[in-house]
């Protein structure tokens, strides 16, 4: 199988995570900060290790800001939830996923919020008019998303997050398709909120995310638990990251998560960056010269687009294509990926659309193969 489907999760992971799961189970399988043994407390220098590595590629001010999560939806739902309050308004973007989308909107349903979405357009300042326009007295926070799962499109972060800093608001990032792929920084940036997956551009285990906010103990929760300290006090303690990591946590993830950073580290983002645009633009050029291919990515700005191409075959439902494509041996993923607004915005809500997404670990030749099975189906 060859593997374009690392906008869902990467694959292969780098043999350096395996190697580190391996080692939590041989070595570090204590529960790390619950018990006083020995190898209770080098599991949790080994945790602690990996919240150090998070804090200083992203660049937290403190190590205790630095929170983990099951996933970047996991993430979203905590900070919406912990940080909003009764008639506050938010404002979204009209790409957002349904990580975002779902926790405002059931917030909204149940009666506690408002929200709005904002337009989003090539020209950045658009974009950034858009949310302006929509800002009212209420509005508390913009919570967006750094680039499109489906379409690749890179909002203006850094601009949204001085519009925040301007008028007072909140703001959150779901940075699932960038982080680890682009730079986030969100202390520069004005973020308060920096939700992330560790399975994605991080090369970290499924069931593995990231929270950094520095605004952890003044939050409320949506879980409550041992967390190892303070155990006398009924009351969920206000220190991070405690306050938002009730029960255990995953070990064997967090390790695994922490060799994913080592590598994106050791290659550098910019050079996995620019490998993976460069294969993106090659398959766009290859993609272009088929008939009955309709492209949703236009072409690929450095910067202004993650390395993700949509595109659907003429007369075919998105899924059929993907299923077609998976049965000559290449994984994609068809369907809404779970962004109907999105869709909605390019007109895709019916048939979906065909996806690539590119890692670390794909070649030129993948790409050649990849687009002569789509020529061929094309072709009928
Ligand atoms: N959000 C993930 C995707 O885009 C799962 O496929």
């Amino acid at each position: 199988m060859i593997y374009f489907d690392n906008g869902a999760t990467t694959f292969p992971k780098p043999r350096c995570v395996a190697q580190a799961v391996g080692s939590a189970f041989d070595r570090y399988g204590a529960n790390p900060g619950r018990s006083g043994h020995a190898m209770s407390m080098d599991t949790a220098i080994k945790v602690f290790e990996v919240r150090d590595a998070l804090a200083s590629l992203f660049g937290a001010q403190n190590l205790q800001d630095v929170v983990f999560t099951l996933n970047c939806t996991h993430a979203v739902n905590m900070a919406v939830k912990g940080a909003l309050r009764m008639g506050d308004h938010v404002i979204i973007s009209d790409l957002e996923h349904n990580a975002v989308l779902r926790p405002v909107h059931a917030l909204a349903q149940r009666g506690a919020i408002t929200y709005s979405i904002a337009q989003t357009f090539p020209d950045h300042s658009e974009t950034l008019a858009s949310f302006a326009r929509h800002i009212t007295p209420s509005t508390r926070m913009i919570a967006c998303t750094h680039a499109s799962n489906v379409f690749g499109t890179v909002l203006p972060i850094e601009e949204i997050g001085k519009l925040c800093r301007e008028r007072g608001l909140l703001f959150l990032v779901d940075a699932a398709q960038t982080a680890g792929v682009l730079d986030v920084k969100p202390r520069d940036w004005g973020i308060d909120f920096l939700c992330m997956a560790g399975h994605k551009g991080l090369y970290g285990p499924s069931g593995t995310g990231v929270l950094i906010t520095a605004l952890g103990s003044s939050m409320q929760t949506i879980i409550e638990g041992g967390t190892g300290s303070f155990s006398g006090s009924f009351d969920q303690p206000d220190e991070m990251p405690d306050r938002l990591e009730s029960g255990t946590v995953n070990t064997m993830g967090i390790l695994g998560l922490g060799a994913g950073v080592s590598f994106v580290r050791e290659k550098t983002m910019r050079a996995l960056y620019t490998h993976e645009m460069k294969l993106a633009t090659e398959a766009l050029a290859m993609l272009r010269d088929i008939p009955g291919i309709q492209l949703y990515t236009p072409g690929f700005g450095f910067g202004s687009h993650v390395p993700v191409i949509s595109f659907n075959i003429a007369g075919k439902p998105s899924e059929e294509t993907t299923a077609a494509l998976s049965d000559k041996g290449f994984a994609l993923r068809g369907g809404l990926h779970c962004a109907p607004l999105a869709h909605q915005k390019m007109g895709t809500l019916e048939t979906g659309t065909a996806r690539i997404s590119f890692g670390a670990f794909n070649t030129i030749e993948q790409v050649v193969q990849l687009c002569g099975a789509i020529n061929k189906l094309a072709r009928g």
